[in-house]
């Protein structure tokens, strides 16, 4: 059998929780390959709503397997927490989740170089979560990292002590006060948490899966203007959020994939700095922040909204060989009477259809096309049959822009409110 892989085309927060969710009953195994707490993915049934950092979206499905893959990196505190939300709710958390001994450890230290570096940036700082996120993945790259598995082996203190040498030396660089003291205790006592949860080498344990017959899901984090290669650099995160990903995140080879589910959302929004050609500045884009409740599910901080960006979801279409497209928050758009949708942009005086080299540039206006909106309540639909014609007209429109099927149109937060749809293109 091969992997399925669902992640996000635009800057995150695409639905993915919520879709991964609602498709877990198909699979066996439900496994994150890339990010860590910088993610939010968020999950709403019988009137709860929880949201997941690093621990995959199945989780609340019982017999299915969980595994955190070894391109996620973890920081032990924030597991714990998740942890600690989450067994009020699954019983035998410890048989639904396996950790990835080559997944890297966030220290504290970490969080403390993503704030000293980011206050240093000044206005040009990325808006990072300030998870730690990027001084871990230099750490990876860098061959200095701690990983999951290092928990384990009896000299495991000083090669935490020596890391965290090495970053007080280059905080000191940084004009950046500090204390450590109370942060480490914690960390410390989270790492001997994680020593009872299922370390494996998950590799194996994904391949066994796959050669038995069972079904895989790998599930994306942040979103695919967001990787490190392919997104809005420097305004990116600091892994490979695409397809690409979920071979190195979990020891898949290329070969190996199968469907590539693509998540957007009905227009685009955007948290953190950079660019963001379809951008709205105006009441327009503060009505859709409110409609869509847009408000970050990690930091809290408001999402910058704007319309729908045809040429930067081609671009990852096709980056990520995306299969069949899912389209999130509709719902959202009942708000408006009239839907923009940005085909192509003018860049320098001149129309181009794709996302320039730099896109940071300040000389470069989206160009619209207008639709007709519904202006109808969708969110009590339970059937892809009852929506409104110009949500019809709004899907079909996009399948043929985009060339790509879009086979689940979700209208609410909730698992409920999910349309399965039977697309001409499939
Ligand atoms: P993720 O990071 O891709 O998992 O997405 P987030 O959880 O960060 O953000 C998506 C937000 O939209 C969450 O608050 C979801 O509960 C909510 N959501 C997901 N799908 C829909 C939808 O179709 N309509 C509405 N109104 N909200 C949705
Ligand atoms: P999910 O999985 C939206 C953004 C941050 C910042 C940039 C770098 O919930 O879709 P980092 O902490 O990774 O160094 O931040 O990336 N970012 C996200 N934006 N959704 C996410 O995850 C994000 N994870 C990181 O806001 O601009
Ligand atoms: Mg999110």
């Amino acid at each position: 059998m091969k992997v399925d892989v669902l992640l996000g085309l635009q800057w995150g927060d695409e639905g993915k929780g919520k879709v991964v969710d609602v498709l877990t009953p198909k699979y066996d195994v439900i496994a994150r390959f890339q990010g860590g707490p910088n993610a939010g993915h968020t999950l709403e049934f019988d009137g709860i709503k929880h949201v997941l950092h690093t621990i995959p979206s199945g989780i609340f499905h019982s017999n299915k397997l969980n595994v955190v893959g070894n391109g996620v990196v973890i920081d032990p505190i924030i597991f714990m927490k998740e942890i600690d939300a989450l067994v009020k709710m699954v019983d035998n958390i410890n048989d639904r989740l396996v950790i990835s001994r080559k997944a890297h450890l966030i220290l504290p230290s970490h969080r403390l170089l993503d704030a000293a570096s980011e206050q240093a940036k000044g206005k040009q700082k990325i808006g990072s979560t300030l998870k730690g996120i990027g001084p871990t993945y230099m750490d990876k790259t860098g061959r200095n990292g701690l990983r999951v598995g290092d928990i384990e082996t009896p000299d495991f203190k000083t090669k935490y002590d020596n890391l965290k040498r090495k970053h007080e030396q280059i905080l000191a660089q940084f004009d950046f006060e500090y204390d450590l003291t109370e942060m480490e205790t914690e960390w410390l006592a989270c790492i001997e948490r994680l020593k009872q949860f299922s370390l494996i080498d998950s590799e194996h344990l994904i391949n066994n899966e796959r050669k038995a017959g069972k079904k895989i899901l790998a599930e994306g984090a942040q979103g695919t203007l967001l990787d490190i290669d392919f997104g809005s650099y420097p305004f990116v995160t600091s892994s490979n959020t695409i397809t690409a990903g979920a071979c190195t995140g979990l020891g898949v080879a290329p070969n190996q994939i199968g469907e590539v589910y693509g998540i957007f959302k009905a227009y685009c929004t955007r948290v953190g700095s950079g660019p963001f050609p379809s951008e709205l500045h105006d009441e327009v884009g503060d009505r859709m922040r409110k409609a869509g409740n847009e408000f970050g599910a990690t930091t809290g901080r408001p999402r910058r909204c704007g319309w729908i960006d045809i040429p930067a979801l081609k671009y990852a279409i096709m980056i990520n060989g995306v299969t069949q497209l899912i389209m999130t928050k509709a719902d959202v758009l009942s708000e408006f009477g009239n839907i923009k949708v940005c085909t192509k942009y003018i860049h320098r005086g001149e129309e181009i259809d794709y996302l320039p080299f730099d896109v940071l540039s300040d000389d470069m206006k989206p160009v619209y096309e207008e639709l007709p909106g519904w202006k109808e309540d969708l969110t009590n639909l339970s059937s892809i049959d009852q929506i409104p014609s110009s949500l019809n007209n709004y899907i079909e429109y996009l399948e043929k822009q985009l060339e790509t099927p879009i086979t689940i149109v979700s209208i609410g937060p909730d698992r409920k409110q999910t349309l399965m749809r039977k697309s001409e293109l499939a």
